[in-house]
């Protein structure tokens, strides 16, 4: 079985639920993926620093050589967050033809036309799924799922922390301050809470869903882009009353015609009869139109780190179906053989 190994960059909530998801269905992914994973390099800021994860020192390094110059390391994955310092080791891993497997929206928007050059022009592979909706595969669904349409109407909720907020006010009554709290608590809220609650986080994520759909990188102070910041107890109980939520919406619309597109961002009123109203708490949901299949509706967990985990380690998956040079599920006699073992004493109920 082919060993691949992985490099981290940044240990914190999301680099320790890539490790802590590996673990815990090791097997079954080993015998999906055809290869053994393997994490030999972190990268992290302070070496001392107490974590949830307790892995062997000598897997982790100041030094982020050790991640993106290495030969050996077949999958480099950002997760550390920020713009400044994730751009500089991302150009470099992708200037060195490495795959790239990134959780970093920020980034994306704001540098992805370059990243997308660098990584074409030197044979590399850039994979996003986590960017976007957490758990939800939406990259996936547009690029591969969804190859045959043309989409007129992408929408829905992409922030799981404003989305926890507003659900929380609206059920207890209880202040944004108050909800923030545990959003904090949760794992939810980014580093730079600004971006959770100015509507920018969401934002990040609608010019990639919009560049995804449309080919078209818009920049973020080209949309209309508000937070939840203004919404207050008294907003959600007499939109409630009136028979609405309010939800902060990301809309994509394409007149095809007019050959138009509108991208926007902004607390919305829903009513209470539609599908996505129904998505709370830390849930997101998205629908997409296409001219071909019409409506499909994606909902699940936005935020967090084991909803944002299994959408990286889906990444690590197609990267190692690449480095294989095997289509998806093509396994071998022997991973055939693991895979019984799982299925064990398992009855039909
Ligand atoms: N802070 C983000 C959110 C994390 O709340 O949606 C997931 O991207």
């Amino acid at each position: 079985k082919r060993k691949i190994r992985i490099g981290l960059l940044g240990f914190g909530i999301v680099g320790q639920g890539v490790w802590k998801n590996i673990e815990r269905n090791r097997e079954a992914l080993e015998y999906r993926l055809g290869a053994e994973l393997v994490i030999s390099d972190i990268m992290v800021k302070d070496l001392a620093r107490k974590r949830e994860v307790e892995v062997s020192e000598s897997l982790l390094t100041t030094d982020a050589a050790r991640v993106v110059d290495n030969p050996e390391i077949d999958i480099v994955c950002e997760l550390m967050g920020g713009t400044k310092e994730a751009l500089d080791l991302t150009r470099r891993a992708l200037e060195r033809g490495k795959i790239v497997v990134s959780a970093n929206k920020a980034l994306i928007c704001e540098h992805g036309e370059e990243l997308f050059r660098i990584a074409r022009e030197n044979g590399a592979h850039y994979f996003f799924e986590a960017s976007v909706a957490g758990g939800i595969p939406i990259i996936k669904t547009i690029r591969e799922a969804l190859v045959a349409n043309r989409f007129s109407l992408i929408y829905g909720i992409l922030n799981g922390t404003s989305n926890y907020i507003l659900t929380r006010m609206e059920r207890e009554g209880i202040s944004f301050e108050e909800t923030l709290v545990d959003a904090r608590r949760l794992g939810y809220v980014e580093a730079d809470e600004a971006l959770d609650l100015d509507g920018i986080d969401a934002a990040h994520k609608t010019v990639i869903l919009t560049y995804l759909a449309h080919g078209k990188w818009v920049k973020l102070e080209d949309i209309i882009c508000e937070g939840i910041r203004k919404i207050t107890t008294d907003d959600i109980e007499i939109a409630g009353q009136l028979g609405f939520k309010i939800k902060l919406l990301a809309v994509i619309k394409r007149d095809f015609e007019a050959n138009q597109l509108s991208v926007r961002l902004h607390p919305a009123l829903i009513a209470k009869k539609e599908v996505i109203a129904g998505v709370d708490g830390v849930y997101n949901g998205v629908s997409v139109t296409g001219d071909v299949v019409g409506t499909t509706f994606l909902i699940g967990r936005g935020a967090g780190q084991d909803a944002t985990s299994s959408s990286v380690i889906s990444d690590i998956s197609d990267a190692v179906f690449m480095l294989r040079g095997a289509p998806p599920q093509a396994i071998s006699k022997e991973d055939e053989e693991l895979y019984a073992q799982l299925a064990e004493g398992l009855e039909l109920s």
